[in-house]
């Protein structure tokens, strides 16, 4: 445990680049280890998850190795091409390594076993096993379908259709690696979009995959079965879900101003950067370009007084994860906050919208709460802060809190900051050189 402390900042001012985004990271891996050859990625993210990735692919055969220069090299066996697991595959606290890689060794002829930290193996699994039955492959897990569990992938693996009953990538992202080893065509049909990294990064490895709007504002994805992925280049962007912290903080602490460099934009990422624009926040793109079929660009932040907004539930998919830090924001903000569509907050690291409601609370902060909505009243100015909270083995808790202490009367604590290190290594260190005083 490493409990940390945040007071109140110095304004926030510099240039920084952002630690590489964990969905494109841990997939970086991933596909490279399905594809022919050697794929070379740069601005990997050195984070917890992604390593706790790059073992479990070792030992699946793969061959995963950090270069000299920083970048990383990945030999692949091709779609179809893992081998038996000797050891437990041990995905850390990561549910998109969890539940991707389900994805991968359902069609797998074999048996693997998996595990993770206290907060994976609490986490549901039964809605990515529901379609992978459907394409061969079957489970045994612990009670109420969580980790630890044994999945035996099919011998001859079936294509599926399968529509999503949540606005989840990381079930669309399983779902249709499983269908890279089926035959024919696997389709999945989204309600609502959510982050299409895993469409992207796999017609870059040369995977076919269409993607076709549907009349109700969802889309198709189809992918054709048993494609060879050859290995490509891979340049990592920052983590939009990163850049939230300084961003947020930048925007609170008065007189800073401060550039993120090379943050991913991709649309369906982008909603907490449309909803503090909505609030008020300065915050401008510049030098905007396409890389590996991902957009970047350059953030400029400069502090603003914040206007507590309403944020339509249509959103909740393009900035999930960013509630945390979004309700620090409006915590500060004049007027109410409110947000809904959040049920899917219940099921992350921890019980997001709780810990969210608590931790605020305890902070002095005025919040109203639902099963799927939330309220924050601001007052236009500092909250009290001064508690304790509990980070819970999610990064982004322990992130959130401690950038509300950067404004708060009192300094806020964690009882843990050591989580902070699965998505954002670094962070202490990055957020003190800007002018903050967490310690
Ligand atoms: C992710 C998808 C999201 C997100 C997670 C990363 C991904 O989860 O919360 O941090 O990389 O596919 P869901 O698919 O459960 O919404």
């Amino acid at each position: 445990m490493t409990r940390l402390s945040s007071a109140k900042a110095t304004p926030l001012v510099g240039m920084v680049a952002i630690p590489g985004d964990k969905s494109i990271s841990h997939r970086a891996l991933m596909f490279g280890s399905l594809a022919i050859g050697e794929t070379k990625v740069t601005g990997l993210l050195e984070g917890e998850d992604v390593l706790a990735t790059a073992e479990a692919l070792r030992i699946l055969g793969a061959k995963v190795t950090r270069e000299e220069d920083g970048r990383w090299k990945v030999i692949g066996r091709g779609v179809g091409g893992f081998i038996e697991p000797h050891e437990v595959l041990n995905m850390g606290n990561a549910g998109t390594a969890a539940r991707l890689m389900m994805g991968i060794l359902a069609s797998h002829p074999f048996t693997s076993f998996m595990t993770g930290d206290a907060s994976l193996c609490s986490r549901p699994m039964e809605r990515v096993m529901k379609p992978l039955r459907e394409v061969g492959a079957s489970f045994l897990t612990r009670s109420q379908g969580r980790l630890p569990l044994a999945i035996t992938g099919a011998v001859d693996s079936l294509p599926t259709e399968y529509v999503l009953p949540v606005a989840s990538a990381q079930v669309k992202s399983a779902v249709l690696l499983a269908g890279l080893n089926a035959p024919g065509e696997t389709r999945v049909i989204e309600p609502t979009p959510c982050r299409d990294h895993t469409e992207l990064m796999l017609r870059h490895f040369g995977a076919n995959i269409t993607v076709a709007k549907n009349e109700d504002g969802g889309r198709t994805i189809t992918l054709k079965g048993q494609p060879e992925l050859t290995a490509v280049d891979v340049n990592v962007p920052g983590d939009p879900s990163s850049a939230a912290f300084p961003i947020v903080a930048a925007l609170l602490v008065p007189d800073s101003h401060v550039t993120l460099t090379n943050v991913g934009l991709n649309p369906l990422r982008t909603g907490l950067f449309q909803t503090l624009q909505e609030m008020g926040g300065n915050i401008s793109i510049e030098n905007q370009r396409i890389e590996a079929g991902e957009p970047v660009g350059d953030l400029v932040i400069k502090s603003s007084n914040l206007k507590g907004v309403e944020v339509p539930p249509e959103r909740a998919p393009s900035m999930i994860d960013e509630y945390p830090v979004l309700a620090m924001a409006a915590a500060c903000a004049e007027g109410q906050t409110r947000m809904t569509g959040l049920s899917e907050l219940r099921v992350k690291e921890s019980d997001r919208l709780a810990a969210i409601v608590n931790g605020l609370k305890a902070c002095g902060v005025d919040v109203g709460s639902g099963e799927d909505w939330m309220t924050v009243n601001g007052k236009g100015k500092p909250p009290q802060g001064g508690a304790m909270i509990a980070s819970q083995l999610d990064h982004r808790l322990a992130m959130s809190f401690l950038v509300l202490g950067m404004v708060s009367d009192e300094p806020v604590t964690i009882d843990d900051g050591s989580p902070i290190n699965t998505s954002f290594p670094g962070f202490v260190d990055l957020m003190n050189n800007l002018g903050t005083k967490i310690s």
